[in-house]
């Protein structure tokens, strides 16, 4: 449904996106992810065909965004980054007024609008000014407006920010509820909302795709994936620290707490042994030297984590 190839945006002599490429299936939810200032926005408004790129082809449901852009944007919503409304309209005055702009009326139109209110959770203030709406409401109209004439394709600039926690789950359901039968990208600064609705997420960094996967092949690239978490007492944690080190196959132990009488903390893996034997190991030892293991687990990659390991902070 989406086909972006070698996408690149310069502002003057700045690169802003620099050779973005990425397909989005029907049915698959994608994450957009990256530092303020990453391009993430600027390549979405390069897909809607907000902006045209400096080099590189957008294809939307197979129709070349530059070549055809009324075509191509017929079958897609896009919710923008910041985005304006006709403030001295009603909720519903400026839904219908969208509407239009998509070519629906009369009773198509009212049903549009009935559907577009009711989706977003908008009925309770349908008939009140846009102007006096809270930023959470507005944001809700802006995020109506996106599906009105019920697009294959989705392009959503961080749906939840600024929503309360209830709006945010339900949004997050209505996205992942949508994404099963339409195309869905949409960015966030959200971790959490990536492991929850996304198929796919994509890492983006200085304009470039630095990760591209699902949210489970993207933890497995944290530095602490596949670590074993331990809580062992009876001993001198810093006895019981040096022989974990001596487990063949250990890399690194990152103690938590150690003292007098137990140790916690984390034990790393050159990844020549598996975590389930690296586990048996550690049972192994404790049951030998007969200490008490109060925790062990294997810990999954953290999303932030990989984050922070593969994006650079130094951005304007
Ligand atoms: N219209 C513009 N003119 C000049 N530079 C721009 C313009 N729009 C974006 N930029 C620059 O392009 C780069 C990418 O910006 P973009 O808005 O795409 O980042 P982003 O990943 O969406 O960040 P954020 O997480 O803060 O929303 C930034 O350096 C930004 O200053
Ligand atoms: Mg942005």
């Amino acid at each position: 449904m989406i086909q972006v190839k070698d996408l690149r945006k310069m502002f003057g002599s700045k690169v802003a996106v620099d050779g973005v490429t990425f397909n989005v299936k029907r049915g698959e939810v994608l994450g957009f992810l990256g530092p303020n200032g990453a391009g993430k926005s600027t390549t979405m408004r390069m897909v809607t065909g907000y902006f045209n790129p400096t080099a590189g082809s957008v294809l939307v449901g197979g129709v070349d965004m530059l070549e055809k852009p009324e075509l191509a944007k017929s079958c897609l919503g896009y919710l923008p980054e910041n985005a304006p409304l006709y403030s001295d309209m009603s909720v519903v005055g400026f839904l219908g007024f969208t509407a239009e702009l998509r070519g629906l009326y009369g009773a198509a139109k009212m049903k549009a609008v009935d559907r577009a209110l009711d989706t977003c959770f908008l009925d309770s203030v349908r008939n009140q000014s846009v102007d006096t709406l809270s930023k959470g409401y507005r944001h809700r109209t802006c995020f109506a407006q996106s599906i009105i004439h019920d697009p294959e394709v989705l392009i959503l600039d961080e749906p939840t920010d600024g929503l309360d926690p209830n709006q945010k789950h339900e949004v997050r359901n209505l996205i992942k509820r949508m994404g099963e039968t339409k195309a869905i990208v949409f960015s966030t600064h959200i971790l959490e909302e990536v492991e929850a609705v996304c198929s796919r997420a994509i890492i983006i960094d200085h304009g470039k795709i630095v990760a591209d996967g699902t949210p489970a092949d993207l933890k497995r690239r944290a530095p602490g994936a596949d670590a074993i978490h331990v809580v062992i007492r009876g001993f001198a944690g810093s006895g019981i620290r040096a022989e974990l080190e001596k487990i063949i196959g250990v890399e690194k132990i990152e103690p938590k707490s150690c003292d007098d009488s137990s140790f916690s903390g984390r034990v790393l893996s050159t990844h020549k042994i598996k975590p389930s034997e690296l586990a048996l190991e550690i049972a192994a030892l404790v049951s030998a030297k007969s200490w008490k293991l109060e925790e062990l687990h294997r810990e999954e990659g953290r999303l932030d984590e990989v984050f922070r390991s593969i994006t650079r902070s130094d951005v304007v």
